[in-house]
């Protein structure tokens, strides 16, 4: 089966789209981009127009590649203190002379619909998570909407960034799912992907994974989006895979979609957590 994620995606938005209008929450999301990355600026132009779609109001900062840590800083703690600014999203990679952790470390936490906030991180590791960075969450949706049993069965994640890998390894850790993380000093990778009846790939190289990596009647979960002659393609070579595997999720139209609409319902959920606490108000 393909895990195509177009309609789950779409129906989640809805959701949100839905839960706005009904409530008539007025909510908006700060997205600030740094520099001229090609990349980030696709993807923050797919966070404003999911934004416009749903009815939340969305504020982009187009900022200069020179711009100092301390001017992103005062930026950041402006959009901490309105109380009309729902979310605040800075998006990675920031340029070299900008310490990220640093600056996530300075987001609201109840404003951090990244969920990469070092108090998010710590309640999802411990358990109650509250805002949980959106890649992760979307590949759990996405597996429990086609009925993957995660229980018990043996998961590996290629990759360990802060961003996908160690939170998708807690979620999936949290669903009862036997979990291995393997990076780029993994010895014997292929022996370890071979274990796994679902495989994370989230290492950001086209077509790293092929068919003698992976477990037959496996479900692949593709987190790359990686261009070759400018066309886009994840980390798993779908081609070489998709007769082995069971499951497997395509790049366009997979894992992609699904972080976009759970930065949606984040912004619903930031809203929430900022009420219960009177935020800003
Ligand atoms: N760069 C690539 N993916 C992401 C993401 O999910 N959030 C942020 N802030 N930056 C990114």
């Amino acid at each position: 089966m393909i895990l195509a994620a177009k309609d789950l995606a779409l129906s989640i938005k809805d959701e949100v789209k839905k839960n706005v209008a009904e409530n008539n929450l007025k909510l908006t999301l700060a997205v600030i981009l740094v520099g001229e990355d090609n990349a980030s600026k696709i993807y923050v132009r797919n966070k404003k127009i999911a934004c416009e779609y749903i009815g939340i109001k969305s504020l982009i900062y187009e900022l200069p590649e020179s711009i100092s840590q301390n001017e992103l800083l005062e930026i950041v703690f402006e959009l901490n203190e309105r109380s009309d600014v729902t979310g605040i999203l800075v998006q990675l990679p920031l340029p070299k002379h900008i310490d990220e952790a640093f600056i996530m470390e300075n987001i609201n936490p109840l404003k951090d619909v990244d969920g990469f906030h070092p108090e998010n991180v710590g309640k999802l590791t411990l358990g109650s998570p509250k805002l949980v960075p959106c890649t992760a969450i979307g590949i759990i949706k996405l597996l429990e909407h086609f009925k993957i049993n995660i229980d018990g069965e043996n998961c590996v994640v290629v990759g360990r960034s802060n961003d996908v890998g160690k939170p998708v390894a807690s979620l999936m850790l949290a669903k009862n799912a036997t979990v291995t993380i393997c990076h780029s000093h993994t010895k014997n990778l292929a022996q370890i992907t071979k274990t796994a009846d679902i495989l994370i790939s989230a290492v950001g190289k086209a077509k790293f994974i092929n068919c003698d990596m992976i477990k037959e009647n496996s479900t692949l979960i593709d987190v790359g989006m990686n261009r070759i002659d400018g066309k886009l393609c994840g980390d798993i070579d779908f081609d070489s895979c998709i007769s082995k595997a069971k499951n497997i999720t395509p790049v366009p139209g997979g894992v992609g979609l699904m972080t976009i609409a759970m930065l949606m319902q984040n912004c619903i959920i930031a809203n929430a957590l900022q009420k219960f606490r009177n935020v800003g108000k």
